[in-house]
């Protein structure tokens, strides 16, 4: 990891270093935490709560790093990075600037990407369930690549593409059918799950895509799943796909191929885990990379902005019940969803320094759910009603998979970078939330009762 952001992050009153380093976040004993250099004491002062806050600085650096791990190793990289992680357009056009194209799994993730100014040529569009809407869509827009999900799906985009009226440059992504370790939820590539053209299919769909007038296959690609902490699995995927290619060239298939995609899944360190690096990762599949000779191409998520984001909240209650206490914070499950979904570890920081001893308690939300909570029995100095925390790791899937459940308005989201900060996204209002909706749909001449 570069030096300039990371340097400047201290280590704090105990408090656990390497999750703070991975935030840019900054503790000293007499200050509340902060951000890039802007405290987030004035983030909750200027914008209230529940908000997010991303440092852009340390998502430039980890972009920066993963690219650069690549090129020492003699590979450049392409990065379609995973719009779905965190799709703010902030975060799109920022990652856009640096060089970044984009991942996107539907037709509003392509709305975000353009209007953020990424390049439609940088655009890869997969998905197991892409409309017909959302292929005319992307192929009007001349995006880079359509990868595919399915054979069913290759007719299908063969007929958006009108007999060769569009041409489109599409991928395979195969299933490989290898096993990872990781939430079963995000475990995508072993035999039986619905992602990919699984490898005894790979031939069939390489034919039928260059029969189709329009299509030109350019890609083979995989996608193993997310929060991954080994290489094995991509080696071994890896050497299946290209084992593949061979067997495609064998039959005179495969011969527009020019980019291998590695897809995404990096993991990053939410409490005890132990990372591989971008150098690790990049240094252990070079070889094969390399020989593949064919253009590389990533679709990191996670890795780029989850350690970038914390999620601040305000102690609403405190409250003793069977025997065990509840810290009542107003955010909930529909604003982070990762700890009921998956049982997700999220650390959680008070702004300012506590006195007493830190005591086990149940961070729970708002939402009228039993499964709305975002800390099981976790050590926590005793909180105050008013008083703030931040909950780390919150800058991929949080945002992006939050909802209006129990019409709770979504949150502000702030972006931080040398020390200023900027509203990247206005806190729902309660309008925003009935926008499109009627008291009474019916025409006026309809009698509804
Ligand atoms: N490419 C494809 C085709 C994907 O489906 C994904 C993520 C990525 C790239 C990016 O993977 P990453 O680098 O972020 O691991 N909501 C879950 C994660 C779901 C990931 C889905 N696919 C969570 O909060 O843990």
């Amino acid at each position: 990891m570069g030096k300039s952001v990371l340097a400047r992050a201290a280590e704090p009153r105990g408090w656990d270093e390497a999750l703070l380093l991975d935030a840019g976040l900054l503790a000293e004993s007499d200050h509340a935490l902060t951000m890039a250099g802007v405290g987030l004491d004035a983030v909750v002062a200027t914008f209230g709560t529940p908000t997010f806050v991303y440092n852009t600085d340390v998502i430039a650096e980890r972009y920066r790093c993963y690219v650069t791990a690549f090129a020492e190793c003699g590979i450049p990289l392409r990065v379609r990075y995973a719009v779905k992680a965190n799709s703010n357009v902030a975060i799109l056009g920022m990652l856009a600037s640096e060089g970044a194209g984009a991942d996107i799994v539907s037709g509003g993730e392509l709305a975000r990407a353009l209007h953020a100014g990424v390049p439609p040529a940088d655009i890869v569009f997969s998905g197991v369930g892409k409309t017909t809407t959302e292929l005319h869509e992307a192929m009007g827009h001349g995006i880079g690549a359509i990868h595919l999900e399915s054979l069913e799906e290759i007719g299908r985009v063969a007929q958006v593409a009108g007999a060769g009226r569009y041409q489109i440059d599409v991928g395979i992504r195969v299933n490989p059918g290898v096993m990872t370790e990781t939430h079963p939820y995000v475990s995508t590539s072993q035999v039986g799950i619905k992602f990919g053209i699984p490898l005894d299919q790979v031939a069939e769909a390489a034919q039928a895509i260059e029969a189709a007038p329009g299509l030109t296959l350019t890609t083979l690609g995989i996608h193993l799943g997310s929060q991954l902490f080994d290489v094995a699995p991509y080696v071994d995927a890896l050497e299946r796909v290209l084992t593949a290619r061979a067997e495609l060239e064998e039959r005179g298939l495969g011969t527009s191929l020019r980019i291998l995609d590695i897809g995404g899944g990096l993991g990053v360190r939410y409490h005890k885990e132990s990372p591989i690096t971008p150098s690790h990762f990049a240094g252990s599949l070079a070889p094969l990379l390399k020989r593949s000779g064919l253009s590389i191409q990533a679709e990191p998520g996670r890795w780029l902005t989850a350690p970038a984001g914390v999620l601040l909240t305000e102690v609403l209650y405190r409250k003793h019940s069977g025997g065990k206490d509840f810290l009542i914070v107003d955010a909930g499950m529909n604003d982070l969803m990762r700890p009921s979904l998956y049982r997700a570890y999220h650390h959680i920081l008070p702004l300012v320094a506590h006195p007493g001893t830190p005591r086990p308690v149940d961070v729970v939300g708002p939402v009228c759910e039993t499964g709305d909570w975002i800390a099981m029995e976790r050590s926590l100095p005793p909180l105050p009603s008013g008083s703030h925390v931040a909950i780390l790791g919150t800058g991929a899937y949080a945002f992006s998979m939050g909802s209006n459940y129990n019409a709770r308005r979504r949150p502000a989201e702030v972006v931080v970078s040398q020390g200023r900060m900027a509203l990247a996204r206005r806190r729902e209002s309660y309008e925003d939330l009935y926008r499109g909706e009627s008291p009474n749909p019916w025409p006026s001449s309809t009698d509804r009762t």
